[in-house]
Parts: structure tokens; C-alpha cells; sequence
């Protein structure tokens, strides 16, 4: 890829070009107003380090762990529905850049690629995310699934019991594959090289559900089905009978407030995620990393606590694992690599991340990422916490 990118912004870039409208949207958009989404970025930048000086930088580790697991750096890659839309058999190489820079990959329920697919193509335990569906035996079938492909732990998202409304997503007539219309079309002349790659691959729609459930064999019936499937009931309950079934690492997504966290320690899940997806469900809710500290503190004993949302640069990192994040899932940024150089570009993603992370935290006074807590942030930041 080209040397001078190097940030996430010029991945985005790059990426708007590339990818179809439709995709590039379904992925760069919150919903409603968008004013969680961009909370999410935005109250990072408020967040001050404290520089500090002439204390030994040499040596420098940022190894950890995840769930009990082993990482290069104290990142994943979030789980992403439609990954094989940013670029052909996107989920594939997503999982290949990750294996290959030492970080979890988590596949979504609502991949292109199936477990299968990204099982066969890496060499190492990758992550599988399950969303909750009305149909109780698809879901113990995916468990079941991702347990015999060897995923390493399982994230359950609860934040997504009902859909949260995506303008874009709406007006664009989001499919996958994309329905030939006018507009589409013309669109996609635009971008011969994304065209070109999904002419060549057989993985074009949801292959975790396709073949999988009775009557879904096509964009329309998959279409159909997903939108009846995410189950408003879902409870506590619930998640009791997935940590029933599911006997590794089991990992809670989309704790937003003290009061649930509290209760996600109850299920004996391993971990949570401070998340609010990304800010596409409820608009109006508070960025991840402003909650971060009020939960960690709360929990942090007693659950890993992991979080995601607004991470754009390895500051952003530093910063969310000094307010009490053992890690951080990144969504957006590796789909903007993947948009623009597929395997190439989620490796620069990552690249460019670890980077920025190393630097700031030897600027901050640190050489090892483990000793990093609220003392590396200014005491308005941490005070606030
Ligand atoms: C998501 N997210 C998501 N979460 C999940 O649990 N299952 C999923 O299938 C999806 N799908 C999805 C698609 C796209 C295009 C995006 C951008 C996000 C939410 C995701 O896991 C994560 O919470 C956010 O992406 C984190 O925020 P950033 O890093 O994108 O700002």
C-alpha cells in the first residue's frame, strides 16, 4: 500500500471511493441523528494525557491478554454484519491481517463469509459473535458450529433486540448482494475494482444462515427472515442458557450502564463489552468511552472489562485502557482498510494503530502497556472518572 497512508482518516478516504454507496454508508452511519456516533469520537479528543520526560523509553511491550488470551496489542476486531460487502470474501482477509498482527478476529452472525469460510482460510482460533434470534435452535446450531470450529470465545450481543433506524440504510435499499436498480448500477460502474472482486468469489450473502435454515435460499427469503428474526424477548434468562451451552470464554456486548453491568456479573460471562454498537442503536445514549470509568469501576474486580466505539487512533487506545478497558474492539477503522486495500489495508489499519499506541505511551513515560492506569491522563480526566 501507498506509504503515505497513515492514519484511519485516509483509509476512510480511500474507502468512500472504492466501496458501493450502499455499503459504504451501511457502514459509515449511526442511526437517527447520528449524535451518539459521533459522541463516540468526539468526547475522546476531550481527554488529555500528561507528557512526561527524560524517563527511560527503551524496551517497549504492548503484549496482554484478552479473555485469558494472549495479544499483541490490547485490541480486536469488532464483529461487523456484511464485512463480505466491503470487499470481496472481506471477513477472510480481515481474520488473515488479524492472525497475522497477533489480534482477535470476531466474526459476525451476519457475515458473508461462514464460519466455515474463515475457519478453513486462518490458522488460529478466531472469535465468533451470536446475535440472539427468535429461532432457538439456529442459535444452538451456530454455538454448537463455532464450537466445532474451534472459536476461542463466544461475544453475545444484547443491544440489538430490535433494530435500531438507519436513514441511509433505508433510503439505499440495503441488500446483500445489492438489487439492480438505476441508481445502483450506475453507482457501481464507479468501482470496477469492487465489481471485479465479488464477480470472482461465490461468498455474496449471508452463508451463516443460507443452506442453514429452512426456506432461506435467496436475498429475498434471507431478507425476510433476518428482519423477523432479532428477538425482542431476549433476558437474562437467556444469556443463562447461552453460558449453559457455550463452555469457553463467554463475552457480553453492548453494556452501557452500571446497573446491567452489575447484572452481566451475575451470568458468569467472562468479560463485557462497554459498547453502544458503535452508535447505531439508541441515539441519545452516551459515548462508550464517557461511561467506561463509572462501569469499570463498578465491575472491574470482578469482569474483564473490554470496550468499543469512536477508537480511531492508538491514542484512543491508550486512553480507553488507562480508564479501565482491558481491551478495545475496533469496528469502522477496519472496514475503511478493508474498503480500501483489502488484507493490505486491515493490515495498515493495524499498523498504523500500533504505532500511534507504542509512541504515545513512551511519550506518556511508559514502557510496558500492563503498568498503564489513570495516572498517564490529566487530573480533570481522571478526576471526571
Ligand atoms: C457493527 N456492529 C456490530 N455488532 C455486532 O455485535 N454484530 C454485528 O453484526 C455488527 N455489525 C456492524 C456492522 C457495521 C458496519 C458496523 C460499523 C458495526 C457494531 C460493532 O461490533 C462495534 O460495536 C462498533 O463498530 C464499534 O464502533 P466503531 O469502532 O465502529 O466506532
Amino acid at each position: 500500500m501507498n506509504p503515505s497512508i497513515t492514519t484511519i482518516e485516509d483509509l476512510r478516504r480511500i474507502a468512500r471511493r472504492r466501496v458501493p454507496r450502499m455499503f459504504y454508508d451501511y457502514c459509515d452511519s449511526g442511526s437517527w441523528t447520528e449524535s451518539t456516533y459521533r459522541a463516540n469520537e468526539s468526547d475522546f479528543g476531550r481527554i488529555q494525557f500528561r507528557q512526561r520526560v527524560a524517563v527511560d523509553m527503551t524496551d517497549r511491550s504492548l503484549a496482554t491478554t484478552m479473555v485469558g488470551q494472549p495479544v499483541a496489542m490490547p485490541l480486536a476486531l469488532a464483529p461487523t454484519g456484511m464485512t463480505g460487502m466491503q470487499h470481496a470474501d472481506g471477513e477472510i482477509l480481515a481474520a488473515r491481517a488479524a492472525e497475522a498482527a497477533g489480534v482477535p478476529f470476531t466474526l459476525s452472525t451476519m457475515s458473508i463469509c461462514s464460519i466455515e469460510d474463515v475457519a478453513g482460510a486462518v490458522s488460529k482460533p478466531f472469535w465468533f459473535q451470536l446475535y440472539f434470534m427468535r429461532d432457538r435452535s439456529f442459535n444452538d446450531k451456530l454455538i454448537d458450529r463455532a464450537a466445532a470450529a474451534g472459536c476461542s470465545a463466544l461475544v453475545l450481543t444484547l443491544d440489538l433486540q430490535i433494530l435500531g433506524q438507519r436513514h441511509k440504510d433505508i433510503r439505499n435499499g440495503l441488500s446483500a448482494p445489492p438489487r439492480l436498480t438505476p441508481s445502483t448500477t450506475i453507482d457501481l460502474l464507479t468501482k470496477p475494482r469492487w465489481c471485479w472482486g465479488m464477480m470472482r468469489t461465490k461468498r455474496r450473502t449471508f452463508r451463516n444462515i443460507v443452506g442453514h435454515v429452512e426456506g432461506v435460499q435467496d436475498t429475498r427469503s434471507i431478507t425476510a427472515w433476518t428482519s423477523q428474526q432479532f428477538d425482542p424477548r431476549l433476558d437474562w434468562d437467556d444469556v443463562a442458557r447461552i453460558r449453559d451451552r457455550w463452555k469457553g470464554p463467554l463475552i457480553l456486548k453492548g453494556i452501557l450502564d452500571v446497573e446491567d453491568a452489575v447484572r452481566a456479573v451475575g451470568t458468569g460471562a467472562e468479560a463485557l463489552i462497554v459498547s453502544n454498537h458503535g452508535g447505531r442503536q439508541l441515539d441519545g445514549a452516551p459515548s462508550s468511552i464517557a461511561v467506561l470509568p463509572e462501569i469499570a469501576d463498578a465491575v472491574g474486580s470482578r469482569i474483564e472489562v473490554l470496550m468499543d466505539g469512536g477508537v480511531r487512533s492508538g491514542q484512543d487506545v491508550l486512553k480507553a485502557v488507562a480508564l479501565g478497558a482491558k481491551g478495545v474492539f475496533i469496528g469502522r477503522p477496519f472496514l475503511y482498510g478493508l474498503g480500501a486495500g483489502g488484507e493490505a489495508g486491515v493490515t495498515r489499519c493495524l499498523d498504523i494503530i500500533r504505532k500511534e499506541l507504542d509512541m504515545t505511551m513512551a511519550l506518556c513515560g511508559h514502557r510496558n502497556i500492563l503498568d498503564i492506569d489513570r495516572t498517564i491522563l490529566r487530573r480533570s480526566d481522571n478526576a471526571a472518572t
